[in-house]
């Protein structure tokens, strides 16, 4: 494309390739700004922008005795989540999205975006962000640049990924980057030349979150909300680099990582696929209640994992912070989060105590008798609305939480024992459960149902399918990405991680958790690692081999022989309902579903009947 010539003021650097100086000109002169300014990743850049942030009202800073260089940014009421309606796939063919993507023409989108971009950035700056997503110096690294009019974008890259002049460096060099355009939405002068002054929370009420997966794009316009905006988190790392990952032969995956010690000194590394607000942050800074295991973080969110030369599977965290959710982080839930959160930190969406510090439900046992919520308004405890919104969040970087794993920038990654998937589910699937192979490891994961969280707009607590945790960030068909996971299984062959399903979220009939969950949650894991060391026993079961009586270490816990025996019930009647839905719900992917999985949901049915044969 000819680029129309930008009149915009610039500071490129001196060794921004050619390809990329045109690129962005192509953006402005399409946005139209009235400068461009390519940030460096330098701490004075960083003091700039949060002083500009704060005087623009969309940040406020909070009191630097008691959270020095923190923030507290108060989102529009309406651009407080992921917007998966209009999240896009926007591949040549239908197909290639699948059915549980929203497809769109690319040509179409094409046009339409080329619309609502159009003079869209008028009176604002355009940034420039060279990033890497991964340790600069990893080969499982893969740089980007996203152009936003966000400096509170800006700000977040700066925590969330490696953001600056060394990623700049290699895309000078020559390395294959992503190109990711980010517009609020809210230009200050319109066609005609007249001004508008600027609000604290610029966005607009279209939104469109668009990925083009042949030419590896992505474009998003109308929010300013965590991944909708933060472009290297969910856009490319998990929906590009997804089929980046498809073609070149490695996985992108919504899970965390962590480093897990025995008490005999044994290390173990450990990937988890929970859907969001399932407690993927929660337990990779877990604190095991059961004496001598030590667990250290990796990733909290997202996970690049590769085949190594030794035939086992490597992950890297591509991320350099944590987007957490803030509600329910306390003393008694995750220590480890809350102590990570004393300076250096943007907190989005939470409320403001009157002396100028942050509160969310569940920091604290009793909440503070007045405060600001997160919408600016005066609350007490009797206000009978939630203080902090429910997917409030805080941005910091990862090296600020104690539990750091000391390989947690190793470029070469770690070399992953067990997967884990999990989700929320208040009836039928167990504490946890072991895959009997590989393909049927692929087949829990295909099949996880959740309930859903408000990390996205819809209806939380609404029971459905995501895959993998990866319903909405799976860039190509499911099913062609479940193949894609068989084929890598097959290639790691005994070198491959052993999968186990766990569910923390298991209800009784008075409504409660069943299992305390949190520091507890090692307990179950301590079995499954034992599993890997072959130094346990297990019962075969219908959703897969469940710990022997008495394998599970319960030393210190409070718990019922009933509630133990609720946790791992397994109701053949429930279970063959959830047969025929997993029946129905593949049948959404026809032709392309991996004959594998058909065999694994016929082997769950036998499962089935072999034990209401043993009952009756
Ligand atoms: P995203 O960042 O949205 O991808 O989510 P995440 O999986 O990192 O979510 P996070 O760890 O922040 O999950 C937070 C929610 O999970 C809070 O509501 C926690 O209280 C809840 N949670 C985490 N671990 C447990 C657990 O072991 N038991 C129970 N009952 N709740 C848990
Ligand atoms: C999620 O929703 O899974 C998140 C938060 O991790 S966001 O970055 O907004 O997608
Ligand atoms: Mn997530």
């Amino acid at each position: 494309m000819a680029p129309e010539v930008a009149a915009a003021p610039s500071n490129a650097p001196a060794n921004a390739p050619q390809p990329l100086l045109d690129w962005v000109s192509g953006v402005a002169g399409l946005t139209q700004p009235d400068q461009i300014y390519w940030c460096d990743g330098s701490e004075a850049e960083r003091d700039r922008l949060q002083q500009l942030a704060v005087n623009a009202g969309t940040l406020i800073k909070l009191n630097p005795e008691l959270r020095p260089n923190c923030f507290l940014a108060r989102s529009d009421p309406k651009d407080v989540a992921r917007v998966e309606a209009s999240t896009y796939i926007c591949s040549a063919k239908e197909e290639d999205a699948g059915p549980t993507n929203n497809w769109a023409d690319p040509t179409e989108m094409r046009g339409k975006l080329a619309g609502v971009f159009a003079g869209s950035m008028r009176g604002r700056t355009m940034y420039v962000i060279p990033f890497s997503m991964g340790p600069v110096d990893s080969p499982l690294a893969r740089l980007g640049i996203e152009i936003t009019d966000s400096p509170y974008v800006v700000l977040n890259m700066r925590i969330m990924t490696r953001m600056g002049s060394a990623a700049l460096d290699r895309i000078a060099a020559g390395y294959y980057w992503v190109p990711a355009v980010h517009s609020v939405g809210y230009p200050l002068i319109d066609a005609e030349g007249n001004s508008r002054p600027d609000v604290a929370w610029p966005c607009n009420d279209t939104k469109y979150i668009t990925h083009f997966p042949e030419t590896r794009e992505i474009w998003s316009y109308g929010s300013g909300y965590g991944g909708n905006a933060l472009l290297g988190k969910k856009c490319y790392a998990l929906r590009i680099a997804s089929v980046i990952a498809r073609d070149e032969g490695w996985l992108a995956e919504h899970m965390l990582i962590l480093k897990i010690t025995s008490p005999k000194g044994k290390e173990f590394h450990l990937s988890a696929a929970f859907p969001s607000a399932c407690g993927k942050t929660n337990l990779a800074m877990l604190r095991p209640t059961i004496p001598g295991w030590k667990v250290e973080t990796v990733g909290d969110d997202i996970a690049w994992m590769r085949p190594g030369n030794d035939g086992r599977l490597y992950a890297i965290n591509p991320e350099r912070g944590f987007f957490g959710v803030a509600p329910g982080t306390g003393e008694n839930t995750n220590p480890t989060a809350l102590h990570a959160l004393g300076h250096d930190v943007i907190f989005t969406n939470v409320a403001l105590t009157d002396n100028g510090d942050i509160w969310w439900e569940g920091m604290t046992d009793e909440a503070p008798a007045h405060l600001i919520d997160w919408q600016g308004n005066d609350w007490t405890p009797a206000s009978g609305t939630p203080a902090a919104h429910p997917n409030g969040r805080f941005t910091v970087t990862a090296d600020q939480a104690e539990s750091i794993s000391p390989d947690w920038e190793e470029p070469a990654g770690v070399p992953i024992d067990v997967i884990l998937f999990g989700g929320r589910r208040a009836s039928n699937v167990p504490l946890i459960s072991e895959s009997y192979s590989w393909e049927h490891g692929v087949f829990v994961g295909a099949t996880v149902s959740s309930e859903q969280t408000a990390a996205a707009e819809g209806t939380v607590g609404e029971l459905r399918r995501d895959p993998f945790a990866m319903l909405p960030f799976c860039g190509y068909n499911m099913a062609d990405y479940w193949a894609h996971w068989l084929k890598l299984g097959e290639k790691l062959g005994e070198g491959a991680p052993r999968i186990f399903q766990v569910n923390w979220f298991r209800k009784g009939p008075d409504g409660k958790f069943l299992w305390p969950g949190f520091g507890d949650n090692a307990r179950p894991i301590e079995w499954a690692l034992h599993r890997v060391a072959g130094e346990v026993g297990a019962v075969d079961a219908i959703s897969g081999r469940l710990p022997r009586s008495g394998d599970l270490n319960l030393a210190g816990l409070e718990i019922s022989k009933d509630e133990l025996e609720a946790l791992f019930a397994l109701d053949p009647e429930a279970w063959t309902v959830e047969a025929d839905l997993t029946a129905e719900y593949f049948a959404k992917f026809g032709d392309k579903l991996p004959v594998e999985l058909a065999d694994q949901l016929t082997e769950l049915r036998e499962r089935i009947d072999r034990v209401k044969a043993a009952n009756s």
